[in-house]
């Protein structure tokens, strides 16, 4: 579709950024936070690079105010931040901890009073230790029970100001790392475990969402979901259904039971054969469609192209980039279902991310078109080394080009028909990328951290920095 011209942004459209607790606060075991899966995992050697740790991060805990006047200065109308559930909750049920309860209370109100719109994420990977140690944490059902406690709290004691809500962030990511491909905690490789897994996880999504109508009726809810649309390698029948298998295995399968409350037919009876389907008890289907969203929340950093993979071809076994290495990903799939392939068509970043603006209008098109959703760009964004000059700038062109791209894009999906409420871009400050350490840098704002030495973390503006503060005067006509 080629449009003669573009319709404007809408005039409330929350032009944001976003972040994860354990990416930014730091403050691991301040003022009564308990032990998280992944303060656990960090340190275990070799699991990320040079052995970094969140521990520090960049210390959001103690320079919040100092990142939200910079928020303000740039004129950010929201602002995505998660809560670590060990700090609410440090043994993940029971025991309350006020000072967690606070510490979220100062960032909220900081932000209300410079009329910023807060996004609360309510699970962004950071699960307390003590509940994985009690019970497998997201391998039993005992959490669904748990997170619909947590997050009632949390309504309760964020509703009357927070009306924007992300249940959980990326279950898609967080469920395969953890146990199909053992990146993350808890590092396990076990199909069906990972079915199961991910099943209570789209249980305890449904019940926080039908609580949530209770104690928040005017907000509005919906997951983060991590979406790679995909393309086919050729027009070779056999490539555009190894295609169809990967849209519908790695997206529907998590959308449609977000929208519907159903699992997709045809991979359901896949998993069924290879005997790894998840385990369905009594009155789970029903409230999988209470749960249903106000809106989708989209992740979206690339697309991946997929090409016919035999029954004895490749298998999710496949090193990932986290060293900033150009080239040294490799491709993995599902023997008789997919496998990965390189896009020749696209660019890629350091990390070997496939750059695809128009990847994201197609993305935001297949949710419109399917699911009939307004969408909310949870996150988007670029990471990339970054290096400050002698005279302290830090000239990230190559994000600005990322990030126009992307915003044009969205103004022509909006152009096309879709619901597009607003554009959080990953991220504000930088910040420790899970497995990556800080040298993919993703922020508008450069932090003096690295993964190794001790840093004064001063914040520096970058030049995307004074460029997005226009994007966001012009709502989204200066790019
Ligand atoms: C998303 C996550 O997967 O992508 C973020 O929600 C993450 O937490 C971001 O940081 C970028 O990924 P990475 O691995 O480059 O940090």
């Amino acid at each position: 579709m080629i449009h003669n011209e573009l319709k404007a942004f809408p005039k409330d459209f929350l032009w944001g950024a976003a972040s994860a607790a354990y990416q930014v606060e730091g403050a691991w075991d301040f003022d009564g936070k308990g032990m998280s899966n992944w303060d656990k995992f960090v340190r275990i050697p070799g699991k990320t690079f040079k052995g970094t740790t969140g521990d520090v991060a960049v210390d959001h805990y103690h320079h919040y105010k100092e990142d939200i006047a910079l928020m303000a200065e740039m004129g950010l109308k929201t602002y995505r931040f998660s809560i670590a559930w060990s700090r609410i909750y440090p043994t993940g049920s029971g025991e309350l901890n006020q000072k967690g309860l606070d510490f979220y209370n100062n960032i909220i109100d900081e932000l209300m009073k410079h009329n910023i719109e807060p996004i609360v994420t309510i699970y962004h990977w950071d699960l307390p230790q003590a509940l994985q140690d009690a019970y497998g944490g997201w391998e039993s059902r005992q959490i669904i029970e748990d997170f619909k406690n947590y997050s009632i709290t949390l309504y309760k004691a964020f509703g009357d100001r927070v009306k924007y809500w992300v249940s959980l962030n990326e279950q898609n990511i967080f469920t395969r790392l953890g146990y199909q491909t053992a990146l993350h905690p808890p590092g396990i490789k076990d199909d069906k475990l990972f079915y199961q897994v991910n099943h209570h996880a789209n249980l305890a999504n449904a019940i926080a969402i039908k609580e949530f109508r209770k104690y928040v009726p005017d907000g509005k809810i919906g997951p983060s979901f991590a979406y790679s649309p995909a393309y086919a390698a050729t027009s070779k029948p056999e490539d555009i259904l190894a295609a169809e298998n990967a849209e519908e295995l790695s997206n529907h399968w998590w959308m449609d039971v977000y929208t519907w409350g159903e699992y997709p037919k045809s991979m359901w009876d896949y998993l069924k054969r290879e005997g790894i389907a998840p385990q369905i008890e009594e009155g789970d289907l029903t409230l999988l469609k209470e749960g249903k969203p106000d809106f989708m929340g989209v992740n979206y950093y690339q697309t991946t192209t997929y090409e016919k993979n035999p029954l004895d071809g490749v298998t999710l076994e496949g090193r990932f980039n986290t060293t900033g290495e150009k080239g040294t990903m490799q491709d993995t799939g599902i023997p008789g279902l997919f496998k990965t392939t390189p896009n020749e068509y696209l660019e890629r970043t350091n990390w070997d991310w496939n750059i695809d603006p128009q990847g994201l209008r197609i993305g935001l098109r297949r949710i419109t078109n399917r699911y009939k959703l307004p969408i909310l760009i949870s996150e988007n964004g670029l990471g990339e080394y970054d290096k400050v000059e002698k005279n302290g700038e830090v000239n990230d062109d190559y994000r600005i080009a990322y990030i126009s791209t992307h915003v044009k894009a969205i103004q022509e999906a909006i152009a096309d028909g879709t619901e597009v409420f607003g554009y959080c871009v990953w991220s504000f400050t930088d910040l420790l990328s899970w497995l990556n350490g800080f040298q993919k840098r993703y922020g508008f704002v450069y932090v003096n951290q690295h993964e190794e030495g001790e840093h004064d973390l001063k914040r520096l503006k970058k030049k995307s920095y004074h460029w997005y503060k226009k994007v966001i005067e012009s709502n989204g006509e200066v790019l």
